[in-house]
């Protein structure tokens, strides 16, 4: 029996190439973003199926509830980003309130209410990983505190789901190229610098996270849960 997986942000990067992976080996895939055409041209290419939410919307949550499977194996809450790319930093307690608010409704929200919209559908042996971040640890504004509680959630959400057989885990990836992610952000000397930082020299890519995803959500990794698991190039070791 194909498993149902839900790939929240998959139309671009890591949700792309979680999506990838899962419609590879069978499964059938639903992905949702704001972008409604890069959405469906994902969706196109992979077989998957696309709906169009903003998994900070709970009205848009509750469409995106209708158009999905009674059973969900697979819930991925890799939407998500550091808003602060997404324009200048204003001045002032308005423009920094608003900025962490973005940062908070882009990372943390999305997962708490896309997991908290599909909760009662979640099967037993299923899995639900969260797309965290490196910038947890380095602090990063408002971007790694909201990877930090995204963490944080995730603890409260392993315990609440284990005893549904539900594992919930974070991926924390570290610099990833080929995304979106940074908009026209990064610097060719920021990027060097990213790569340096880790003992495998290179950039890491869509693939080395959707592999780790694909992990949390097997069989093998049924007693793994309330974990976050780094995929970084050990650019930050942990003990
Ligand atoms: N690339 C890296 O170096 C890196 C490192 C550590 C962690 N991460 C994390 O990895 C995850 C995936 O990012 P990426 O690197 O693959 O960048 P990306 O290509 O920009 O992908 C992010 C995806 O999330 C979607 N998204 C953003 N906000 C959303 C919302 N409110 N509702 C629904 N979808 C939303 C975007 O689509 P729409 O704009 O169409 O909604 C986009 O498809 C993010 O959580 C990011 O924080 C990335």
């Amino acid at each position: 029996m194909p498993r149902h997986v839900l790939v929240t942000g998959g139309a671009t990067g890591i949700g792309r190439a979680c999506a990838a992976r899962f419609a590879k080996a069978g499964d059938q895939v639903w992905i949702t973003g704001r972008r409604a055409e890069a959405l469906e041209a994902t969706a196109a290419e992979l077989g998957a199926h696309a709906v169009v939410c903003d998994g900070s919307d709970p009205d848009q949550l509750a469409r995106l509830r209708e158009a999905l499977p009674a059973r969900i194996d697979v819930l991925v809450n890799n939407a998500g980003g550091n808003t602060d790319f997404d324009g200048e930093p204003g001045e002032g307690l308005h423009a920094l309130a608003a900025a962490w608010r973005a940062n908070l409704e882009a990372n943390l929200l999305t997962a708490v209410l896309t997991t908290a919209a599909v909760r009662d559908r979640l099967a037993d042996g299923g899995a639900v990983v969260s797309v965290g971040s490196i910038a947890a640890d380095h602090g990063n504004g408002s971007y790694g505190p909201a990877k930090a509680a995204l963490a944080s959630w995730n603890v409260g959400l392993a315990g609440e789901l284990g005893g549904a057989g539900v594992t919930a885990n974070v991926v924390s990836p570290g610099y990833i190229a080929d995304t979106e992610f940074f908009r026209d952000k990064l610097t060719d000397a920021r990027r060097t610098t990213l790569i340096e930082a880790t003992n495998t020299g290179r950039a890491g890519t869509p693939e080395d996270i959707a592999g780790t995803v694909a992990y949390l959500a097997s069989p093998d990794a049924r007693h793994v849960t309330g974990q976050v698991l780094a995929v970084n190039g050990g650019a930050h070791p942990s003990r």
